[in-house]
């Protein structure tokens, strides 16, 4: 993990002020580079060092192609001793021997200070003359690495898709895009840790790399709550060591030196500055935003049908439907079976009929094979990977043998696209992308090169499952330009979220898999995406009745809710435990659906500002020190706590609410936060609680399916603050769910405010946008939690209170009016 013997650049010369920053000379490697400071927003600075005198401007596709910098005044002051870079919000302190970087904010807290030792031996040896010596910067044969000082407590974020505890500290990792349950991947990184290192066990929970690679982090500063962050922008092989009680370790084996730093000091600016710089989670179609039943299996065309009826004949919402690979001719990609779907036109059609949409996978790897036409087109194109001698880069994967295309070029991206495009066409609605980081079986991945055989294979090895994502997307936008798209991919590395979601791979059916997905979703949607889930139920080996039961009602509350399992697996559909777990499955799924409204409205918010859908409790809550370590937990949207359950037998959970009041969502009791408390769980519930002040939009009963849904009302649940005089928000957006409609304002945002005084609710509603295609809103239908409404009245008029529930016309609350609503309270608050 360590870099031996690494050669330091250890001072500057020549320091220049430019308009974003500063430039230097760097001195003490085997011949000079440069350093460079970019101030890219206020709180954002990128720190650039160049190899062999020049800076790679594009070294990953992480960042946005689109993206405006805008004019950041800077101050620069340079000295003798040092130079300054100063933002509103930070200043970048550079020493010129040794060469030292520290960044503080403009309240003079640390963003960052280089790792210092005071033995004056140091990992780079760079001394000052104060004895201290420097691990700034140092590189030796193409890798560098860089240390950077921390408390003993301090809390490391992110990171992505990395199992274990979400708080990353105390633990190693490496950044390699590995498809974890290939023995080669084990092999690969087995070999360097201790025997018995669990680390090592690719079915454990500690296994690691992943399948996903973000070099995205956040460091916190334990004293006083601070978080500031770091996104290294390189693709290679990556390492980064948190286990040292006074320093973390960042090690990449290529490429060049460009950090972009994130003053914070709250988590969610740094969030949102992070998706500004590599994109953030697209609203996806709302129909993926429903359940979805997958299951590696050799389903025939009738199989697919007979499916489809059980979800509707048993009454379970289903929104899609997804045939892995055996639906293919051979596994060759871009085929059908024809024995198994003599008319897959058709089927599709029937299936949408009845509400469903249908996914195929489609792996990278293309058959090699002379006369298979998507091989010999990619040949004639010359858009497959090659060796350095020019062969045609062959793997192992389910065809034989396997080709794979060059997304790195713009033209394989285009062929890719096109494929896309035409297989869709028959009535696919959105594309799986598997094996991806790339999967090569049994033959390495290290012969295949990139960019038309230009680059080795180490550089865009990270990056092959966005640019494969990219080429996807842009084909399918091509071909169905008002549609948004929907893929899923396996893979993937910063920036995958502006095309894709993840699944998190291959894992077990058994408890610490379903415990170990909360916190690697957790990592992932601090980390700028989204859109993640575990396959439900577990992949590899079988399910049992309560581990599928909890596993479903938990999955309900994530956002990629996708039944999967192994083709060696007994049945995981949800009538496949019996009617005890039949009936906790739909129960599960028709909560999901009904509180479709706030979760797709938790989606808009991710897309605007990149806030994760499923985020640990420090999102919300970082200078509650408790949070750090809660892996068990976590918030669905602003407004919902999640406790799963995570073993057998459980009959009560201890679950910690942070500061606030809670609503016990099944039994409306109203806990206290900044405390544990013991949730009883019984079979057919997990403990889940409604933020007191929140407003959480629901349709009033679960469709079979969101295909043309319009619901003519929208419940909205308002939970009753716990204090008087604090207004909260809540936010519902309504538009078609499909198309960019809302972009250009055919959308409905309704922004809600609660305020409670005493015995009165303030409810102060206000909409903007329009009507889109397919509303059909005419009322919403209003429920207190924690109280009841004794007395309603809109802009002055008297509401009528029925059972507890009271009604607002939409015809009231339309275009910019606003609404206030006052309430005699009485009950049980
Ligand atoms: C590996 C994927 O992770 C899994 O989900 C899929 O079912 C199999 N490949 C077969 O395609």
């Amino acid at each position: 993990m360590k870099l031996p013997h690494p050669i330091p650049l250890t001072s500057l010369s020549t320091v220049e002020a430019t308009p974003s920053g500063l430039i230097a000379k760097l001195l003490g490697g085997s011949r000079p580079e440069f350093f460079r400071v970019d101030a890219i927003r206020e709180d954002i600075v990128r720190l650039k060092i160049s190899r062999g005198g020049v800076f790679d401007e594009s070294p990953t596709f992480a960042v946005r192609d689109d993206l405006e910098l805008p004019d950041v005044p800077v101050t620069v002051e340079i000295t003798a001793d040092q130079a300054l870079v100063r933002t509103a919000a930070l200043t970048v302190t550079v020493g010129v021997h040794p060469f030292r970087i520290d960044v503080v904010r403009a309240d003079g807290s640390v963003v960052f200070e280089t790792a210092a030792t005071d033995t004056g031996t140091g990992m780079f040896g760079m001394l000052s003359s104060d004895g201290k010596s420097f691990d700034t910067y140092a590189s030796l044969n193409d890798a560098f690495t860089f240390s950077r000082r921390v408390e003993p407590d301090d809390v490391i974020y992110g990171l992505g898709e990395k199992t274990g505890p979400h708080n990353r500290r105390g633990l190693d990792y490496t950044l390699w895009n590995a498809d974890v349950l290939n023995p080669n991947a084990k092999g690969e990184f087995a070999r360097t840790l201790d025997t018995g290192d669990p680390r090592a066990d690719n079915r454990g929970t500690l296994f690691d790399p992943y399948y996903v690679s973000v070099p995205f982090h956040y460091h916190q500063d334990a004293r006083t709550g601070r978080v500031s962050g770091s996104f290294v922008d390189n693709g290679y092989k990556g390492y980064y060591d948190f286990t040292a009680p006074d320093r973390y370790t960042v090690r990449f084996d290529g490429g060049q030196y460009t950090e972009y730093v994130f003053a914070g000091p709250n988590i969610p600016d740094i969030l949102e500055g992070y998706t500004w710089l590599t994109g953030r989670t697209q609203l996806p179609p709302l129909w993926s935003l429903g359940y979805h039943q997958c299951r590696w299996k050799n389903y025939s065309q009738g199989d697919v049908e007979e499916l489809a009826a059980s979800f509707r004949d048993l009454e379970i919402p289903c929104d899609a439907l997804w045939l892995d690979i055996d639906y293919m001719d051979g596994y060759r990609v871009f085929t059908w079976n024809r024995d198994l779907f003599p008319a897959p036109e058709r089927m599709l059609e029937t299936l949408a009929a009845d509400g469903f949409r249908t996914i195929t996978i489609v792996d990278p790897g293309v058959k090699a094979e002379p006369g298979y036409e998507v091989f010999d087109s990619a040949l004639e194109r010359d858009v497959l990977c090659k060796t350095e001698g020019g062969d045609v880069y062959i793997g192992q994967v389910w065809p034989g043998d396997t080709a794979f295309p060059d997304f790195v070029t713009e033209e394989a991206r285009a062929w890719w696209g096109e494929l896309n495009a035409r297989h869709v066409a028959s009535g696919l609605a959105g594309i799986w992308n598997d094996m991806n980081e790339p999967a090569t079986g049994n033959i390495p991945p290290n012969r295949m090169r990139f960019g038309a055989g230009a680059y080795p294979h180490e550089r865009y090895h990270n990056q092959y499952a966005l640019l494969m994502a990219m080429g996807t997307v842009d084909g399918l936008k091509n071909a169905m330009p008002e549609l948004r798209t929907f893929v899923l991919s396996r893979a993937g590395s910063a920036g995958i979220q502006r095309y894709a979601a993840n699944w998190m791979g291959d894992n077990l059916a058994n408890w610490d898999h379903l415990r170990v997905g909360i916190a690697m979703a957790c990592g992932f949607g601090l980390s700028g995406q989204a859109f993640v889930g575990a396959d439900v139920g577990g992949f590899m080996g079988h399910s049992s009745p309560e581990l599928f039961a909890r596993w479903i009602q938990y999955g309900a509350l994530t956002p990629f809710f996708r039944n999967h399992s192994s083709i060696f697996n007994r049945d995981q559909y949800p009538w496949a435990f019996g009617d005890a777990v039949l009936d906790i499955a739909r129960d599960a799924i028709e909560l999901r659906y009904r509180l479709l409204p706030y979760i797709y409205s938790a989606f808009v918010r991710s897309s605007e500002d990149g806030a994760p859908v499923q985020r640990p409790l420090a999102f919300d809550y970082q200078y509650d020190a408790t949070v750090a370590d809660i892996d068990d937990e976590y918030l669905l949207g602003s407004d919902l706590l999640v406790a799963p359950i995570t073993d057998a037998g459980v009959t009560a959970r201890q679950v910690y609410l942070p500061a606030g009041g809670w609503y016990d969502w099944h039994t409306n009791e109203l806990h206290e936060g900044a405390r544990h408390i013991v949730a009883p769980t019984p079979m057919d519930r997990i403990p889940v609680y409604a933020r007191a002040g929140a407003v959480i939009p629901m349709l009033e009963v679960a469709p079979q399916s969101t295909y043309e849904l319009a619901p003519d009302a929208i419940e909205l649940h308002v939970f009753v603050p716990d204090q008087d005089g604090v207004t909260y928000q809540s936010f519902l957006q309504e538009d078609d769910g499909l198309t960019f409609a809302a972009n250009d304002g055919m959308r409905l945002r309704t922004r809600l405010e609660v305020t409670r005084l005493d015995d009165v609710l303030e409810l102060r509603v206000s909409s903007d946008g329009e009507a889109f295609d397919g509303f059909a809103r005419e009322r919403f239908v209003i429920t207190l939690h924690g109280a009841n409404p004794v007395h309603v009245t809109a802009e002055g008029v008297d509401v009528d209170v029925v059972a507890g529930r009271f009604e607002l016309p939409t015809s009231l609350l339309m275009g910019e009016s606003e609404v206030l609503i006052s309430m005699g309270l009485e009950g049980d608050r």
